[in-house]
């Protein structure tokens, strides 16, 4: 295994602004502290420490430790000015003893074997496409008993869409869409017990009107007038898309629980 993989930076800060215009201050992904909660459905984090992989602007990690109990979270994120970001976000909440984020290389994790009590991380696996790879290094820098959960994007087993292609084509991220079922059977190879999967493509679904509404009529405009009608137009088009090809169940958000034995 190499620690040596390419990364290019994808998250510019329009982008993240945008992103955070959908899904609020801090997050990169949808469904806010309610979404966090469900992933973190039976998974005690109070007084442990956690591993946060692709921790993006630190808004989750700040809410891992206030809401959530967590004794100490490390962020880690590939993109030196989201860290740089996530270092912020964690100083102003007054949380910088209780949350390191740490710059990484794609790949091998950084970390001594059975150093967390629990590893979560909220759809930025996408981002990695040697799974077998990542669960694997998870599960190493996890202790006895310790707990994965975990949020991503998931795929289906039926063929492309033009809706999707054509989302894929405007998101421009670096993707790598498997199915919920193929990251469980993986879990399970490498040793994880106890797996649970929960998909998420209706809550998405619902969810997707409110966060159409963040783009239209006059947020639209007032978007419009922060970041440029472009960026706005390409923001609405995305997410016209995006509700598109989740409808058709291609894209389907969906949660991961595991535990090392
Ligand atoms: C959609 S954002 C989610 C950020 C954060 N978890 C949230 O929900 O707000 C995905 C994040 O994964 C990060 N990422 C991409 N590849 C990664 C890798 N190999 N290891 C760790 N983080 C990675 C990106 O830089 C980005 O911050």
């Amino acid at each position: 295994m190499s620690n040596e993989q390419a990364h290019h930076d994808e998250y510019d800060d329009t982008f993240v602004a945008g992103l955070e215009w959908m899904w609020g201050e801090g997050f990169l992904s949808p469904g806010g502290p309610a979404e966090v909660a469900e992933i973190l459905s039976g998974v005690d984090l109070r007084g442990k420490r956690v591993l946060d992989i692709g921790c993006g602007i630190g808004g989750i990690d700040v809410l891992l430790v206030n809401t959530f109990g967590a004794a100490h979270v490390t962020g880690v994120d590939v993109e030196a000015p989201l860290v740089a970001k996530a270092k912020h976000t964690a100083q102003r909440a007054g949380l910088a003893e209780q949350i390191t984020v740490e710059l990484v290389t794609p790949g091998l994790l950084p970390f001594a074997r059975a150093r967390f009590d629990a590893v979560f991380s909220k759809d930025s696996m996408i981002h990695i496409p040697d799974k077998a790879q990542i669960y694997t290094e998870i599960k190493r820098v996890l202790k006895p008993s310790g707990r994965l959960a975990v949020s991503d994007w998931f795929g289906s087993a039926q063929p492309d869409s033009p809706e999707l292609l054509a989302w894929l084509d405007i998101v421009g991220l670096t993707f790598a869409l498997g199915t919920i079922e193929e990251a469980a059977d993986l879990l399970a190879d490498v040793g994880f017990v106890g797996i649970e999967s929960n998909d998420r493509n209706a809550w998405y679904a619902t969810y997707m009107e409110r966060e159409l509404a963040t783009l239209q009529g006059d947020n639209f405009d007032r978007l419009a007038s922060q970041l440029g009608r472009d960026v706005a137009e390409r923001r609405l088009e995305s997410s016209t898309l995006k509700r598109q090809v989740v409808d058709q169940g291609l894209l389907r958000p969906g949660h991961l629980r595991a535990t090392r034995p």
